[in-house]
């Protein structure tokens, strides 16, 4: 647990998603975590129905947090089109309605709130990024001394020894936005990488979700537990552990309870980069020595990133679950 009675203001920046939406209700329902504010970015769907769900996800959870429209496409690279047969072709495993949102992003892009969030509360803010990196990179652009105005930063991403999940070194949301992302583990903020490496070790049952969502007859859990059965069926058809198990891959997730229950995960301290063209586009390499290489782009210099390479998986898997279970839901109301 975080050891502060007061909550930690985060700004969570993703592109729900089924599993961003975990993390965003675990966000929300989390008495140690204060979101006051979601940036959002293309990845799991085009940027614009990534708003519409954060939008959709809060107003479902009768909660009235602000939204900032992000990154449309990668710094460099084209934009693939997003992965429908995980998360449904609308991000939320395609539900078959949706209640009305009358709430409306902010008029700040992703990168303005981020700064002015910042500045608004220096040195308090933790940026939890749970998608390609566009959002943080463009903030370092309109402001160098953001990684001293940041509490620090927790991205899930990458993989170190971990085969990658869209080629057999890179996962996705690196893959996704490569330049972006060596920006962000080369600004020299506090940096935690939470990667494959940990969240292919936590495979959460679907009936977890069934539980959830009996447990509180809300129309936000129940949202929730028809998305990760969609996702779960993607997931169980492609990896036979997960299959056994009838679940699925919480990865966003894992980005909160690091925050909250750090004694549950083993972490290394190492430079990382991101090979951002060729056949191994998306990897992130970890430089795991304490020595020094003369080679150009691992100086020094280069500041060092908090990798989790293992995790507690039965415990994260209670934790999720106590969080989810509390009371922590209002009946949600158009707006
Ligand atoms: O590789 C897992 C990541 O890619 C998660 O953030 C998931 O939401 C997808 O974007
Ligand atoms: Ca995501």
């Amino acid at each position: 647990m975080t050891d502060s009675t007061t909550p930690r203001k985060v700004i969570f920046d993703t592109d729900p998603g089924v599993d961003d939406a975990m993390a965003l209700y675990y966000a929300l329902a989390h008495p140690g975590i204060d979101v006051v504010g979601i940036t959002t970015t293309f990845g799991n769907v085009w940027v614009e129905q990534a708003t519409a769900n954060a939008l959709y996800l809060c107003m479902l959870a009768g909660r009235d947090v602000a939204v900032a429209q992000g990154a449309s496409k990668p710094l460099v690279k084209l934009a693939e089109p997003p992965p429908d047969f995980i998360h449904g072709a609308d991000g939320l495993g395609n539900l078959p309605h949706r209640l009305p949102v009358t709430a409306q992003a902010d008029p700040r892009g992703a990168a303005r709130f981020i700064v002015d969030t910042a500045r608004q509360y220096p040195g308090e803010i933790t940026v939890v990024a749970v998608g390609p990196l566009g959002n943080l990179a463009a903030a370092l652009q309109l402001d160098a001394k953001l990684p001293t105005l940041v509490r620090e930063v927790i991205l899930m991403g990458g993989t170190v020894i971990e085969s990658g999940n869209v080629s057999p070194v890179a996962e996705a949301n690196i893959w996704n936005d490569p330049h972006a992302a060596d920006v962000v583990f080369t600004a020299g903020w506090p940096l935690t990488m939470v990667g494959l490496d940990v969240t292919h070790q936590v495979i959460l049952p679907l009936a977890l979700f069934w539980e959830i969502a009996a447990h509180h007859q809300h129309p936000a859990t129940s949202m929730l537990y028809h998305a990760v059965q969609f996702y779960s069926g993607f997931y169980s058809q492609h990896d036979p552990l997960v299959g056994a198990i009838n679940g699925c891959y919480g990865h966003d997730v894992l980005a909160f309870v690091v925050l909250t229950n750090p004694e549950l995960f083993r972490l290394q301290a190492g430079r990382v980069r991101v090979a951002v063209d060729g056949l191994a586009q998306g990897q992130t390499m970890m430089q795991r020595k304490p020595v020094s290489y003369p080679q150009p782009g691992w100086h020094d210099s280069i500041p060092h990133t908090q990798v989790c390479l293992e995790v507690q998986a039965q415990a994260c898997i209670r934790v999720i679950e106590d969080t989810l279970m509390r009371r922590w839901l209002a009946m949600p109301a158009a707006r």
